[in-house]
């Protein structure tokens, strides 16, 4: 190997050895049951994969709008008018993923020494993309009901906070926030005049209640959702936001500065998505969650996961969540350990888009350690 080259001081706070761990043992595992994967086991609708393939033969394969295509901005801001009533709906930026969204957020909005707020157990990727901003995250602790406690949130908004980061249905822990929950919130955020990422790109997965979004109840929201988890397209790229239009606009400038823009053939697809309904797969992962929580609500006191595909689980016998993955993969079955999503080390991530059979397996291996 040639000489280590000086990497930038930005790249010095991001850390990936928890997650790298489990791949390395995972690794020497032939054919494990696993349960690690944080997307959905079923496959783009084939609507949208014949309005990919129509859009690349018709030629449709060069750079489009940084913004993204009319037709698609149009049909996310009718899908907007219709879920909220906005008789003129803010400006959209399709981006490339969610993942993509997030980033040119926080860069467009975050000084150094800004502090953003996370809910722990959050998304891995907030916490990496506050720091790369040069922010830092404030964790907000959401143990053990994985709620959203707004006197908790309120005790942790200081002046130099910037962002409020919500997620829900939230990965890893599967909470879905009450309207209850956001409206205290989104009055905490008034009164601070703090700006409220709200990234909802579970918001297909709700088993007990409708849906409640944080846009429709606090105007200052940067609302952000996608294709990857509702329509399976994770390695199409495709997201969008929506919120205040000096922030759009910014962001908006970034990507074409970055990205250029998200995937042609990927926004021609994602039209044909929104139209597709996915209720049967929703079913059959609510179906799934109840397995889950029907077999680990007993024995591990697993709080009931309302939405996305996650149940975050108390690693039992008093063990860390660390050493109870580890026993755990030594058992063929891969799930992660709670420390790559939170400063606790107590619970672990267990995903169940996968095949009844395998959850099936997998629950039985859990019980049997337990
Ligand atoms: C909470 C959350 N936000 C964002 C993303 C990224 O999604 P995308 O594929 O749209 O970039 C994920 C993916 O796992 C996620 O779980």
């Amino acid at each position: 190997m040639s000489h280590e080259f000086p990497i930038a001081d930005r790249m010095r706070l991001l850390d990936a050895s928890g997650i790298r761990k489990v791949f390395d043992l995972a690794a020497k595992l032939d054919d494990p049951i696993n349960l690690s994967i944080g997307q959905p086991d079923f496959d783009v609708p084939p609507a949208a994969l014949e309005q990919a393939i129509a859009a690349m033969r018709a030629g449709n394969n060069k750079y489009t709008q940084t913004q993204g295509t009319r037709e698609l901005r149009e049909a996310i801001q009718a899908l907007l008018a219709d879920e909220f009533g906005w008789s003129d709906p803010p400006p959209v930026l399709v981006t490339s993923g969610v993942s993509g969204a997030l980033l040119l957020a926080m860069l467009v909005l975050l000084n150094p020494g800004d502090e953003v707020i996370l809910l722990d157990p959050y998304f891995v990727m907030y916490r990496h993309l506050a720091h790369l901003a040069g922010a830092t995250p404030v964790y907000v602790d959401t143990y053990p009901d994985f709620r959203p406690h707004p006197e908790r949130i309120a005790a942790a908004i200081t002046p130099r906070t910037r962002l409020l980061l919500l997620n829900s249905p939230c990965n890893p822990t599967g909470a879905v926030y009450t309207r209850e929950e956001l409206e205290a919130i989104a009055e905490l955020a008034r009164a601070h005049d703090l700006l409220v990422v709200s990234d909802e790109i579970y918001d297909a997965f709700c088993y007990d209640e409708p849906f409640v979004s944080m846009a429709g109840l606090y105007e200052n929201t940067l609302l952000m959702r996608g294709f990857s988890k509702a329509y399976a397209m994770t390695g199409w790229r495709l997201g969008w936001c929506t919120g205040p239009t000096n922030v759009i606009e910014k962001m908006t400038m970034l990507q074409q500065y970055s990205f250029v823009c998200a995937p042609s053939m990927a926004q021609a697809a994602g039209l044909a998505a929104l139209k597709t309904d996915v209720s049967a797969h929703v079913a059959d992962y609510h179906r799934k969650r109840d397995m889950v929580a029907d077999a680990l609500g007993g024995t591990f006191g697993l709080v009931r996961p309302g939405g996305a595909f996650y149940a975050f689980v108390p690693a039992p016998n008093g063990k860390t969540a660390t050493e109870f993955v580890t026993e755990v993969i030594a058992n063929n079955l891969l799930v992660i350990p709670g420390n790559v999503f939170s400063n606790a080390d107590t619970h672990f991530r267990l995903s169940y888009a996968t095949t009844d059979e395998k959850l099936t397996e997998g629950l039985e291996v859990l019980k049997k350690l337990a």
